[in-house]
């Protein structure tokens, strides 16, 4: 039961609001304003900003708080969502109200800026994980921009400007993007057509002699083969790397992804596994690429670094040391309400992952005996980012006609990521080499797409999705 007090503060807080609204939209649709050329992206800030703080902040904070987050809550799972037209949406969101409370905490605290809560998520995470050091930024592309940059900054590692390094020809932009950005040749090879990870074979034959690493990519929830990968890795002396950004929970021979490599990245973009609002992480057992990351994340400052670091000699002096510089990094740094958030969908992680592996189950099932759709075949155990199919048979080179019908039906889709991303415009600005022919990208960048899976019981909308692919002949 709401309090008159509560009832009366939200009142209040509501007419607020309504005037608020009403001057923003009369002076916005005034004609004086419309014919003056003034009125331009600065007056229309400006009007907003005298909006937003005319507002009663003290009344609108103290409605904003643990006892009524019950409303608050109720109220945003009314908002119209962008997906709420689909049956079969991609993603579900994996927030209730323990996100909502640890922001508000955030928020009470008015610590903001990355801190306590940060620090609490990466330990937190690096133990469940199994990694020693765990470095959290602002997004998954972020954690592989920092991930090269350390292991190029870092004269103990052998990866230097011009070398060459193997990617599938199937990931996500950002994977790609820092290689460029550090002067490594990118050196793309196919994929296996029924993992969709990197074909071993193929890896084998693409070394060069300046090949010095491999940066294996878990597509869509599964892991790669990695006992093969780390043999390839040992026989020409390379170094391993793992894009583990949509694959967060999967494991190959009872180790999760992301740490089998020197150094493993995360996202916790919305619909992946968890979500942070935005975030990523950066795992390693290297305490010397641990100590590159925590300055490059950082402005490339000192601050950050441990006193037993082997980068900088601190100062005992804390003044001197405020603004010392040593690497060219850049600011990534997460803040308090992602790590936050991070902490409370790490609680739920094992949950989510169980549910995805059911719904998986049920999904490998139905189509079991079917010869129209070929499945991802799982290595290891994967932790099922979404359902991929490729179109086969009488489905072969289909896929817009098959799109329109699954999105007229409200099942919502998705290519499997870039598809062939060696077709993109991008390509000409970047120093790349393709071993052989990459068939089985060019097969998905045509016969390929993916479904949704998430953290409830999917089995009407696998259902319904059967129903209707199976009735286009
Ligand atoms: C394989 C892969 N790498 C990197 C990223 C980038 O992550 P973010 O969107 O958090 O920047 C993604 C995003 O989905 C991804 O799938």
């Amino acid at each position: 039961m709401e309090s008159n007090n509560e009832k009366n503060l939200l009142k209040t807080t509501k007419k607020v609001f309504i005037f608020n609204k009403n001057r923003f939209n009369s002076i916005h649709n005034n004609e004086k304003f419309k014919n003056l050329n003034q009125y331009n992206e600065n007056s229309k800030l400006k009007n907003s900003i005298d909006f937003l703080s005319s507002i009663n902040f003290k009344n609108y904070s103290s409605f904003y708080k643990r006892n009524n987050l019950d409303n608050f809550v109720s109220l945003r799972n009314n908002l119209p969502n962008s997906t709420s037209k689909y049956k079969y949406p991609l993603s579900v969101d994996t927030w209730d109200e323990k996100e909502l409370l640890s922001i508000n905490r955030v928020v009470m605290s008015n610590r903001f800026t990355f801190g306590e809560k940060v620090k609490e998520f990466e330990s937190s995470f690096a133990k469940h994980i199994g990694s020693k050091y765990a470095v959290m930024v602002n997004s998954g592309s972020s954690a592989n921009l920092l991930m090269i940059a350390s292991l190029i900054l870092d004269k103990n590692i052998n990866l230097n400007r011009g070398d060459e390094v193997i990617v599938p020809a199937l990931s996500w932009a950002t994977t790609y993007f820092p290689l460029h950005q550090y002067d490594l040749n990118i050196r793309f090879v196919d994929i296996n057509k029924d993992t969709l990870n990197l074909d071993e074979e193929k890896v084998s034959q693409a070394i060069t002699k300046k090949t010095k690493a491999i940066f294996a990519v878990n597509i869509l929830g599964n892991p790669n083969n990695f006992e093969t990968l780390k043999k390839i890795c040992k026989k020409y002396k390379l170094i391993l790397i793992e894009d583990n950004c949509e694959s967060l929970g999967a494991k190959f021979q009872n180790k999760y992804c992301g740490t089998f490599g020197l150094m493993g990245t995360f996202s916790f973009y919305f619909s992946h596994h968890i979500h942070t609002i935005e975030g990523g992480m950066i795992t390693t057992n290297n305490k010397s690429l641990y100590h590159h990351c925590l300055s490059l994340r950082s402005h490339g400052w000192v601050r950050d670094l441990p006193r037993d670091n082997k980068l900088y000699k601190k100062n005992k002096n804390k003044f001197k040391d405020s603004f010392v510089f040593i690497l060219p990094g850049y600011n990534l740094r997460p803040n308090e309400i992602n790590g936050s958030t991070g902490l409370e969908q790490l609680k739920k992680l094992k949950h989510i992952i169980k549910q995805r592996r059911i719904n998986a189950k049920y999904f490998k099932k139905i189509f079991k005996n079917v010869d129209y759709i070929r499945m991802q075949k799982e290595i290891g155990i994967s932790s099922w980012f979404g359902f991929s199919i490729i179109l086969k048979k009488h489905l072969s080179n289909r896929r817009e006609e098959v799109l329109n019908i699954l999105e007229k039906n409200g099942i919502e889709t998705r290519p499997i990521i870039s598809g062939d991303f060696t077709k993109n415009p991008v390509i000409n600005l970047m120093k790349s080499s393709i071993h052989g022919s990459l068939t089985n990208v060019k097969n998905i960048d045509k016969n390929g797409f993916f479904i949704g899976n998430n953290h409830i019981n999917l089995k009407s909308q696998l259902d319904f999705f059967k129903k209707i692919i199976s009735k286009i002949n």
